[in-house]
Formats: structure tokens, sequence, C-alpha cells
């Protein structure tokens, strides 16, 4: 990655002083193991300490979309219905998103590319050859990968919407614009945000390198490759499925093309099996995003 320019350099440390905290219970949740006996309690405790989050819980485990046959009206039912993980990432979005609380359609879009994003990672973590992790922690790294993108629109917003008027049509379009406008990327912003919130190294670099290509893999944690490489491919897949949902024949054959093309080589299944998978991994994002009561 070129190293920026100081001027650009010194606006982005600026930058960062003014962004608002991540609230600490994302860390602690992070923090938790989940083969931990008490994990279930541990996670009820956090919940019970924010009334937001207990609410967002109930109207969740309440939804249609999840099929509830008579109202869930506590923490313990409901954290039955959904899991204590499913749980865990109810707040870990809505924490996210009450720092970044979208007040435009812009924000809206991003954060549902975010919970895309997220969601295709637990469901393609599974079919991917290489990668030996737990879905959950795929999961977080999908979650919060363009957050560098909300701090610039906090921060930026001029530049922001210079990049956006070039219309990118592809990730790696958009970085060549961000390059060129502020001389930075939303990439190595958001490793700086992840940084100050001292949320886990893996991540922050994960987050760091997801648009450099080929990955500088003496730069990444072994442990960590796979879960860097299939995080690039789940953004590039978000970004054509999008286009396709509710779009014409042309977007969803490019959707089909993109999963047959690159992504059979890491991949497990067929194009129709994968192709499933995102589909999957599109519902279950608008489940959430219906939680949090984002458009
Ligand atoms: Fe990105
Ligand atoms: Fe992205």
């Amino acid at each position: 990655m070129p190293v920026p320019p100081a001027s650009a350099l010194e606006r982005l440390e600026k930058r960062l002083e003014q962004l608002p905290l991540l609230p600490e219970v994302v860390r602690e949740l992070m923090s938790l193991r989940q083969d931990s006996p008490d994990y279930f309690e541990q996670v009820a405790r956090a919940l019970h300490a924010d009334p937001a989050f207990a609410t967002r819980l109930l109207q969740y485990a309440n939804s249609a979309a999840l099929g509830a046959a008579r109202p869930i009206t506590t923490i313990q039912e409901a954290m039955l219905r959904v899991g204590a993980r499913g749980a865990v990432d109810l707040i870990l979005a809505h924490s996210a998103a009450r720092v970044f609380e979208p007040r435009s359609d812009w924000e809206s879009s991003l954060w549902k590319h975010s919970v895309d994003v997220a969601w295709l990672m637990r469901k393609l973590s599974v079919l991917a050859v290489e990668h030996r992790g737990e879905p959950d922690e795929a999961y977080v790294f999908g979650l919060l990968h363009d957050i560098g993108r909300f701090v610039l629109y906090l921060e930026a917003p001029e530049e922001l919407r210079s990049v956006e008027e070039t219309d990118w049509a592809t990730p790696d379009e958009l970085i060549e614009a961000e390059t060129r406008i502020c001389g930075f990327t939303h990439s190595e912003l958001g490793y700086l945000a992840l940084r100050k919130w001292r949320l886990p190294e893996a991540l922050a670099d994960a987050v760091r390198w997801h648009h450099t290509r080929p990955l500088p893999l003496n730069s990444i944690d072994g442990r960590y490759r796979a879960l860097n490489a299939l995080l690039q491919e789940a953004d590039w897949i978000a970004v054509a499925a999008e286009r396709a949902q509710g779009g014409d024949g042309a977007a969803r054959a490019a959707l089909r093309g993109a999963l047959d093309g690159k992504l059979q080589l890491r991949l497990r299944g067929t194009v129709d099996n994968l192709e499933f998978a995102v589909h999957e991994a599109l519902r279950e994002s608008g489940r959430m995003l219906a939680a949090l009561h984002l458009p």
C-alpha cells in the first residue's frame, strides 16, 4: 500500500482524535470465549446492562421472520430463541450502528453492505477450502471491514462525495478514487480506527489489507490468511449481489460469472450452491437490518 503524503496523514490523525468511541461492551463481548461454561450468562449480563440492547433483542426474537408462535417477553427466552451468539451479533451490529447512526441513504446502504458482507462471511466460511476458523469470527470481520468509510463520511463528507461522484463500480475502482482524491484509503482509516478502539489486531489488519491484492502474506498472521482472502471475496460478491438484487438478468449473470470465475478456487461447491449461499446470506442480513431498524 502506498504511503500517504504527510499532509493527508496529519489530517487522518486529526480526524481520529474526534472519532466517537465504540461502546466498551463490544470489546468485552469480543473477548468472551464461546466455549466457556458461563458464556450464556455473560452475554445475558451484557444485555441486561443496556436497555437499548434488550429492546432490540426482544424485537428481533419476536420478528415475524423468526416465526415466533407466541410473544417473547424476557431476555432469557429471547436468547434461547436466537442463541447466545445471535444475541452477540445483534449487539455488535447495534453498537456500531449507534456510533455511526445512519442519517442518509448513503449511510444506510453502507450499513446494508456491511451486514451483507458479515453474513456472506459466515455462510461462505464453512465452504472455504483453506479456512479453518470460526464462522462467527468471520462474521465480525465482515461487519467491520468498511468501518473506515463511515469515518470518512463523518469527517470528510466533501471528499467522500467526490469519491462517490466517480460512480465506481468495483472495490478496485473505489480504492483508486480514494487514493487520488483523499490521498489515503478507507482501509487505512478503518485500520487506525480499530486500533484506537483497541479491537483485536488480527481484525484491524484484515481491515487494513482488505483491498490490497495480492495480500501481503508476510504482514498477516498465518492463522488469518485464509480469512483475509475470504474477506476480499465476500466484499466482491456483496457488491455484485447488491447490484443483482432487484436488478435485471445481466446483473444476475454478472454475479454468477463472479462466483464461477474467481471463487471456485477457494470455495467448495457448484455455482448454484454458492448462489444459494449468497441468497441465504442476504436474507439473514435483511432480517438483521430490519431488527436494527435500518432500511
Ligand atoms: Fe472496503
Ligand atoms: Fe466493502
